[in-house]
């Protein structure tokens, strides 16, 4: 059984997407033993609580680095066991020494279909709107391992969300939660904690 941590920043509906599969038997071999939040105020602190999750907030603001804010993740992380990472709205940039640390067992979601709409800048509700100005027809999410370039690493799974007439950010953000996030994000963790997923180079294979 794996060791799952999970890192968030916000309302968590991501990280509660993985505690409601894990609840429905659907996280195969993991298990969640940690949630790391970026801030104190995070919604998401409230859902690891109510699910009996242990819990611990690393303030990015309390550290005026990057790498400085990578040490204080690895020492909260250090003796826990974690065999995977997954970044559920977890919206600070991780450092180079941590993504060693746990190449290829880092999992992020990304609202939007990759390599489209993502990149520095591109996270949260700016996805959408970035989407909406450029009249594309179709988004999506997807989820990809986590490497030293910002939304660059193997992708594992992506699923098409539509772009309706009259959306706006909220309205597309939460079709593309709904629809596409909360699925396919507890199943690439599966996928991984049942070493269902072979690498190669920047593309994967589910086996
Ligand atoms: C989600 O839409 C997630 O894909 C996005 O932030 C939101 C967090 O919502 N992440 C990124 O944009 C990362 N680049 P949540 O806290 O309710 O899961």
């Amino acid at each position: 059984m794996l060791n799952i941590a999970v890192f968030v920043s916000g309302g968590g509906t991501n990280l509660q997407a993985l505690i409601d599969a894990q609840d429905r038997g659907e996280i195969k071999n993991g298990k969640i033993t940690f949630v790391l939040a970026s801030n104190e105020n995070a919604y998401a602190l409230e859902r690891a609580k109510k699910a009996g999750i242990e819990t611990a907030v690393v303030n990015r603001k309390q550290y005026d680095s990057k790498e400085a804010y990578d040490r204080a993740i690895l020492d909260v992380l250090e003796g826990r066991d974690i065999g995977l990472i997954v970044l559920a709205g977890f919206l600070s940039i991780l450092g180079e020494e941590l993504i060693s640390q746990y190449r290829n067992r880092i999992i992020n979601i990304h609202p939007s279909l990759i390599p489209l709409f993502c990149g520095d800048g591109f996270y949260g509700k700016r996805v959408h709107t970035a989407v909406l100005e450029s009249g594309v027809k179709v988004t999506g999410a997807t989820a990809h391992f986590v490497n030293e370039i910002t939304d660059g690493g193997a992708i594992i799974l992506q699923k098409a969300v539509d772009v309706e007439q009259n959306d706006n950010e909220d309205i597309l953000q939460y079709r593309v939660m709904r629809q596409a996030e909360w699925e396919i994000l507890p199943k690439a963790v599966s996928l991984f904690c049942e070493g269902r997923i072979k690498i190669n180079g920047n593309k994967t294979e589910i086996i």
